[in-house]
């Protein structure tokens, strides 16, 4: 048996930890692990390298992926970029299928999120043995409970959000820390509760300039002369857009957002003239160790991904269900995001500590357009 593993998408914490997982794993059983270089780039470029015992040795801790990794490299719209132009998408699927027929590779792991898996899934289609294993900060993949990364985002976004507070409270000022998270919330609205922000802005509830300012304005009539606002980076106004910064052609998803926070403190200083003050984490919440959840998950998943192609379980992708590693159809992995319900515990608890979400009428859990 010969297995290819590829890493696809965003890099993340967790990702060597899946493809250590996944190689110990294979050799144990006898089998040969082709690692292919910058996503699927790799496959359609033909290069890859054998991976064994030592190749994986020591980077179960390490971030980023010792495989590298492309965002753009999509086999069935593959664009090729000689310097400075841009040529148009070809379908090069069937030459990713001959070379990964070529090295003899009788399965795929994919590791990625939502761009990653939707080529994976068609690539299963296609007919060739692939399975996947869920990777994104933004933990918006509905068909897993959670997905590794997140917890690692997690707990850099909430130790921002802590130490943002002493500047706020010895300055009095608003102190607002912009968060990844594009469509899902889940990045600022966890840290934002982990954190004690006071105001939470996320993109499924479109936030109310006057409504933000209020929050802010009624902590300071009750004595509290500082607050924290935590932000998602695809927040919006309720009558507005998500703030882009800029395009990246031939992305699964092109957007790049960025710079939401800056809006939020021109709301903040021009409606209540309070001095604020912005931190944009962005790329920092992707980098470093990943977090003993995410590397015990990580590993989980890839020790689930051999698994599933020992029995056979094509099309499918390992996915975390109350605490155990199991498994759903590809197309169940790539059918929905997973973003913040009106009903969601986090919700709930935001709601039920006073925290503001900058939109009165979803506090009361009234008109939540999601
Ligand atoms: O999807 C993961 C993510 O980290 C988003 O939260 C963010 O918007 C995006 O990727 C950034 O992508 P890039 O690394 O291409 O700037």
């Amino acid at each position: 048996m010969k297995i290819g593993i590829l890493t696809g998408g965003g890099d993340c914490p967790g990702l060597n930890a899946v493809v250590r997982g996944v190689t110990k794993a294979a050799l144990r059983k006898g089998w040969e692990v082709i690692g292919f270089k910058d996503g699927f780039k790799g496959v359609v470029e033909g290069r890859s390298e054998r991976l064994d015992d030592r190749d994986v040795s020591g980077i179960l801790i390490r971030g980023g992926t010792i495989l590298g990794t492309s965002n753009t490299a999509n086999p069935f719209s593959y664009t090729i970029r000689p310097l400075g132009s841009i040529e148009a998408p070809k379908d090069l699927s069937g030459l990713a299928v001959k070379n990964l027929e070529k090295l003899g590779v009788n399965a795929l792991v994919a590791i990625g999120g939502d761009g990653t898996l939707n080529i994976a899934y068609k690539l299963h289609k296609k007919g060739f043995p692939v399975v996947g294993v869920p990777k994104t900060i933004d933990n918006d993949l509905s068909a897993t409970d959670v997905t590794f990364g997140f917890d690692s985002a997690l707990t850099v976004a909430t130790e921002a959000v802590d130490r943002v507070h002493t500047t706020a409270e010895s300055h009095q000022r608003v102190m607002i820390v912009e968060t990844m998270g594009r469509y899902a919330g889940w990045i600022a609205l966890r840290a934002g509760i982990a954190g004690g922000g006071d105001i939470i802005l996320i993109p499924e509830i479109p936030y109310r300039a006057q409504d933000i300012a209020k929050a802010v304005a009624d902590r300071r009539r009750r004595g509290k002369n500082f607050s924290i606002v935590v932000v998602a980076e695809g927040a919006r106004p309720e009558k507005g857009e998500m703030t882009v910064t800029k395009i990246v052609a031939g992305s699964t998803d092109p957007l790049r957002l960025g710079g939401v926070s800056y809006k939020i403190a021109g709301i903040i200083e021009k409606q209540i003239n309070v001095e604020c003050r912005v931190v944009v984490l962005g790329h920092v919440q992707r980098g470093g160790e990943p977090t003993p959840f995410d590397r015990w998950l990580a590993t989980g998943f890839g020790v689930k991904a051999v698994e599933l192609i020992e029995k056979k379980q094509f099309g499918r992708m390992a996915a975390l269900k109350h605490y155990v590693c199991e498994s759903v159809t590809l197309a169940a992995a790539v059918r929905k995001l997973r973003r913040v319900g009106k009903d969601c515990q986090e919700l709930r608890t935001a709601v039920g500590v006073g925290t503001s979400l900058g939109n009165a009428d979803v506090q009361q859990f009234r008109g939540v357009a999601i």
